[in-house]
Order: C-alpha cells, then structure tokens, then sequence
C-alpha cells in the first residue's frame, strides 16, 4: 500500500508503545506458521524506524491492532502525536487518514497534547442529581475550566463524562494518568477528585481496594438463596481459579462437553433464554445459526460495552465473577463451532478489565482455554479488546467495526452479525448477562429454566437501580417480579417520586401510579415501557425532568456517530429544543416545542441506520405522552 505520510517523526517512546502491541501479535502468528519471526530493521536498538515496512495482505491482515496500538500509545504517552500516528499507520499498513479517523473517533483518546492526568467526573443522569454537579463545580473553580475549553489547565485538568457504570455508587470519577493505569473513585469527594487531578490520587491498587466490599454493590444477602446469576457475588475470591472451582466453577462445561455442542444448543433453545442487551433476540436461535453455518472460522463475541447511562450490571458481575464469564464464553464457543472469541468491554471499566486479563491469563496456564480445553480435544481461546469511550461501539455491528480497527460505526443489517459477522465470517455476538445465564441453563437444564418466569421472558434477571432509593445496586430477581417488589428489594423509595426511568436512556417512564407492572418484555411493553439494559432510575420530586431529558438528549447528541442525517441533526436539535425549554425562551410556545420534538422523533425514528437514532427520542417522547413536560407540571 503506498502510504501517504506526512514529516512528523515518532519518538523512541512512542515506537516502543506501538511495537509492544504489533510485535507480540506477529510472533505469535509466526510462531503458529513455524518460522521465526520478521525481520528487524534495526536489530540492535529493538525499535523499527519509519523505513521499515511490511506489506501486503499480511499487513493488511494487521489492522484489528490498530485499537490496542492507540490504546498503548495514549497510556504511555498521554496523547497521540502526528508521529505516532504515522508510526501506526507504517506498522499496520492503514492509510494514515483513516488511522487519524479512528483515533479521533474515541473519547478517551486525544490527538493533542494535554494534562498528564485527567479527571473524568461524571455529570450523566444518575450522578448529576447525586453529587456530580457539585464537583464539577468544586473542580472548575479550584482548577479551572473544563478540557476542551479556552483557559483549561495544562497540568491539571478535569472533564465532564457520560455515565461511568457506577451509578450505584455516584458520584463517580475516572482517572487517566499517563504511564499509570486507570482508576476510578466511586462515591467521589470534591477533596479526593481535586487530589487526583493534582497527582495524589490513592493509584489502581488502593482505588481498586475500595470496591472490595461488594455489598455496596449487591446488597442482597452475598450466596443468598435464589440467587442464580450472583451467587457468587462477594463469596468467590474473584482472582483465583481455585475458589472459582470450590464454588461450582466449570461444572457447567464438564456438562456441556458431556452431552456435546448440538444438546447444548438444545438445552439453550428449550430455555428459551433471550438476549440481555436490550434487543431480547433468542439466544439458541443465535447460536444455532452460527453452528450451522458452513463458512469457517466462526468467532464468538461478548459485548461487554455496557454504556447505557444508568446501567452497572454487567460490570458487578466481571468485577465480582470474571471465571464465570470465561466459562460461559468457552461453553458459547464450543456449542458453536468457535475457537476464538474476543471480550470487548468498555474502556471506563478499569476494574473489570485487570480481573478479566488476571481471569483469562489463569484460565489458560490451567488448561482451561487453549488448545486442548480440559483435555477435552477441543480448542478455544479468548482475547480482551477495551474499547474508548464510545457508547455506540455497544451497537453489535460497530463494535465489530471498532474491533476490525475501523471507526466504530454501525453497520447496515442484513446481513447479520450471524452470517457475516468479524472478519466477515459468522458470529454469535453476546451480552454478558445472557452468557452468565448460559451456566444456569445448563445447571438446571433447558426445560426447568424455561419454568421460572414465562412466555419470552425465561430465567433469572438483573435490575440496576439507582436514583431515589434506600439502597441502590444491583437486584436478581426472576421475571415476572413486578416494579413494586423489586423496589421494596432495595429498601423503597426516598422522597415523594415523580417518575421512574426504565430501560435506560433509551427506554421509558412509568409513574407512581404503575409500579404493579410485572418486569417482563411483554408486561412492560403493555404499558408503552421497555426493560431496555435493565435500568431502574427513580426520580423524585426536587430534581428538575426537563434538565434530566435535556441531558438525556446531550448524550444522544456526543455520541451520534454522525453516519446518518437523521440521527446527526435529530439528536442537535433535540437538544437545542429541550436546552430553550429550560432557560423559557421556547421559540413560540411550549407547546409548540413539544410539536417539534414529535416531528423530530417521527423523523429519526423512521429514517435512522441504528437503534441510538432510532431510539434516541424514546425516553423524550414516553415523558411528554405522560405529561411530565407540559407547562404547569411542577418542574
Ligand atoms: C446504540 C446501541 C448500544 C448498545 N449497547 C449495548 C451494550 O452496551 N451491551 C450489549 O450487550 N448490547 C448492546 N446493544 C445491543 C447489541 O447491539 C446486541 O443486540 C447485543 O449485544 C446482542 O446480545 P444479546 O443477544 O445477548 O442481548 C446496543 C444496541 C444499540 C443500538
Ligand atoms: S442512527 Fe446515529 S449512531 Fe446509528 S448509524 Fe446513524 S448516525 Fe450513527
Ligand atoms: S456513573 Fe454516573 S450516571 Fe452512571
């Protein structure tokens, strides 16, 4: 490929981060082709310089390394310099226009020089009504104006963030420091964001340290009975296998590989298990699919983007249970003909991803993911890819895209991930909650799992609820519970409520007045509510609706791939209508606004590639027909 680059050079650091990531890859594809590697251009220093070059469809066949090259980059150097970028590009055979296009498709990544520590505080809809605010305003005036804004600091800096997946614990922060690893703080104090972004922030250990208490968490009982899916939640050491086994790890694979991948997938269409990453789709159709499609390799895929705001659960279960996520993947794997699955988990959840690298890592060493699984003949091993900051990258078919090394834009379906999926070969593509029911549908069997709950919604479900409750977290409960029960779970409701959002910032609000729904796709479809990602937001009367739907509709707007109109312009407007909603100066009348804000969600409903555009305006549009936004509702 002729690679059009500009002057700018890589510095010897920023060489060493991107050959970290390419060279380990190449040795272990030469090691598998037998030979012993590729040649350096400069054996003696270790560093290849801008003469190298490899191409071809070798190089080409490099490009999914272009997330984890920028990834190393960014951590080492703080920011991903024109050289660096040039670098990359000569490595990986990607023009260097479309390497610039991928790394400025990412929050977390940053193509200018900037602090060397960065305070990510998040301001989204649960820690903005619970203490977020206040510390963007402690940090603003100790420290100065927001990254990105004329006057922020070079030395130390702080930005606002979507949702961090910490709800439960809000308000939450996320600290990036160059050359150390990420690490958040949640509950966050003013004191302790200030003392971060000035360096003396507790490090990964100590931060990592403070959520060991998973009762802050899953506050029911810890190996309570009837809990299925976090029966191991705060009573398994999550870093060691051992305890995992001690506490039923790897039963279920024993099982799977006992009655063989055409019964498993038998046992996990009888369960009627559908999906738990807001599309409900049934998991053994999925996987049956892929099974039998003849192209080779298939791939398996755990979405573990979780960046819905408002929604945690997902990250409980890989910080508390990581073995049993590698199990329900190799299980996945085995049923449906993979040998390689990829773990795609959001680029905020530093935690999980050192328990799922320690997880992998000692899954392997013990022979339970490699080339003879078990000693069972069978081969199957996985591979962590973070993601960085981009919520759409959770659509099934961009973060294919985000994998493969492209911007992280959604795909037209057809043809399904299933048919032609990663690498454009059939692909059972997973949230982590409906693969952690795969052990239970095993354990019990596909039929007794198909009994608790009914119709299509089968099994054991999780609820994250945040807001205006006595005791915020992560709930199980089986489907079927009504609204009602699963709040008394958490201790009722504080404050006289006004709304409750459900299903996240794509789904819904019911009110005071409905919390007898039961919590099913087909109870809460019949009251115009979806259970979406499994969010439970209670809202009560002091916060102010139209400031929560206005930032609502600024996540839509930030995270917008911008692929299509509808979507790119709906989602602006959108918010520029709520915004003058807010400051009362509607153009006309209030009612008038409500009539564009219908127009607009027609609009991007109907014509919009993805689910954000096409779901984008669901939780504006559920406010306004249950007249939370009229004039004279107490705001
Ligand atoms: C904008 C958008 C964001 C999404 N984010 C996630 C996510 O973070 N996690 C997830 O599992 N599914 C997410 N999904 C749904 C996935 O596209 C896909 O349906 C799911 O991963 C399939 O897994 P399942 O069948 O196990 O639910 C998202 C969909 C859309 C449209
Ligand atoms: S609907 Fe929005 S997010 Fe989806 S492809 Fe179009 S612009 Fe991108
Ligand atoms: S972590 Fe702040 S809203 Fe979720």
């Amino acid at each position: 490929m002729d690679l059009r680059l500009t002057q700018a050079r890589a510095t010897d650091a920023e060489r060493r981060a991107v050959d970290r990531v390419v060279d380990p890859a190449l040795d272990a594809v030469a090691s598998l082709n037998g030979n012993n590697g590729i040649k350096r251009a400069d054996g003696v220093s270790g560093l290849r310089d801008e003469h190298f070059s490899d191409a071809g469809h070798a190089a080409r066949g490099r490009r999914h390394l272009l997330l984890p090259a920028l990834h190393a980059v960014q951590e080492d150097i703080g920011w991903i310099s024109p050289g660096a970028l040039n670098y990359v590009s000569l490595r990986l055979s990607v023009p260097p226009a479309e390497a610039y296009g991928v790394a400025t498709f990412y929050a977390m990544f940053s193509t200018e020089p900037r602090a060397p520590r960065v305070v990510h505080v998040c301001d989204d809809v649960v820690c903005g009504q619970r203490g977020g605010e206040q510390l963007t305003e402690r940090l603003s005036s100790e420290i100065g104006p927001e990254l990105g804004t004329e006057g922020s600091g070079d030395e130390v800096c702080w930005v606002r963030s979507p949702c961090l997946g910490l709800c439960e614990r809000a308000p939450a922060v996320l600290v990036q420091s160059t050359g150390e690893p990420d690490y958040s703080i949640a509950p966050a104090s003013a004191e302790q964001a200030l003392a971060a972004a000035a360096g003396g922030g507790p490090g990964a250990d100590a931060a990592d340290a403070a959520f060991t208490d998973t009762s802050v968490s899953v506050p029911q009982t810890p190996g309570g009975t009837g809990l299925r899916l976090l029966r191991r939640v705060g009573v398994a050491d999550p870093g060691s296998l051992d305890d995992y086994r001690a506490h039923g790890g790897y039963t279920a694979l024993r099982r799977a590989v006992g009655i063989g991948p055409t019964r498993v997938i038998t046992e996990v269409s009888d369960s009627s298990l559908t999906g738990r990453g807001g599309a409900a789709f049934p998991t053994g159709l999925k996987w049956d699919g892929v099974a039998k499609a003849p192209e080779r390799p298939h791939y398996l895929v755990c979405n573990a983007d979780e960046s819905e705001p408002g929604t945690f659960k997902d990250r409980v279960l890989l910080e508390s249970d990581p073995f049993g996520l590698v199990e329900a993947m190799t299980i996945a794997g085995y049923a449906t003909g993979c040998e390689r699955g990829y773990l795609y988990i959001r680029g905020e959840y530093p935690l999980a991803t050192r328990r799922l690298n320690h997880a992998i890592g000692q899954a392997r060493q013990r022979g339970f993911l490699g080339a003879d699984v078990m000693g069972e003949g069978f081969s199957f091993d996985l591979e962590l890819r973070r993601g960085a900051g981009a919520y759409i990258c959770g659509e099934e078919t961009a973060l294919l895209n985000s994998i493969e090394g492209f911007r992280g834009e959604p795909r037209n379906k057809p043809p399904f991930p299933s048919v032609s999926g990663l690498f454009g070969k059939p692909t059972v593509i997973n949230n982590v909650e409906t693969l952690y029911n795969v052990l239970e549908v095993l354990a019990a069997g596909g039929p007794a799992f198909a009994q608790i709950g009914g119709g299509r919604s089968t099994g054991p479900k999780l609820f994250c609820l945040s807001g205006a409750v006595a005791r915020p977290g992560v709930y199980e409960v089986s489907f079927g519970a009504t609204l009602r029960e699963v709040l008394a779970l958490a201790g009722g409701t504080v404050g006289e409520v006004r709304a409750i959002l459900l299903g996240g910032a794509a789904g819904g609000f019911v009110l005071p007045d409905q919390l007898d729904v039961p919590l099913t796709l087909e109870g809460t479809r019949e009251i115009g509510a979806s259970l979406g990602s499994g969010v439970i937001f209670v809202i009560d009367t002091s916060a102010d609706m139209t400031e929560i739907l206005r930032r609502i509709a600024a996540f839509f707007r930030d995270e917008s791939c911008g692929q299509c109109v509808p979507c790119r312009v709906g989602t602006v407007r959108q918010e520029e209508s709520l915004a003058r909603m807010l400051r009362r100066t509607e153009i006309g009348s209030r009612e008038q606004e409500l009539a564009l804000l219908d127009d607009l969600a027609r609009v991007m409903r109907d014509a919009s590639i993805c689910g954000l555009g096409q779901t984008a305006p669901a939780a504006i549009q559920s406010a306004i027909g249950l007249g939370l936004l009229s004039e004279g509702v107490a705001q």
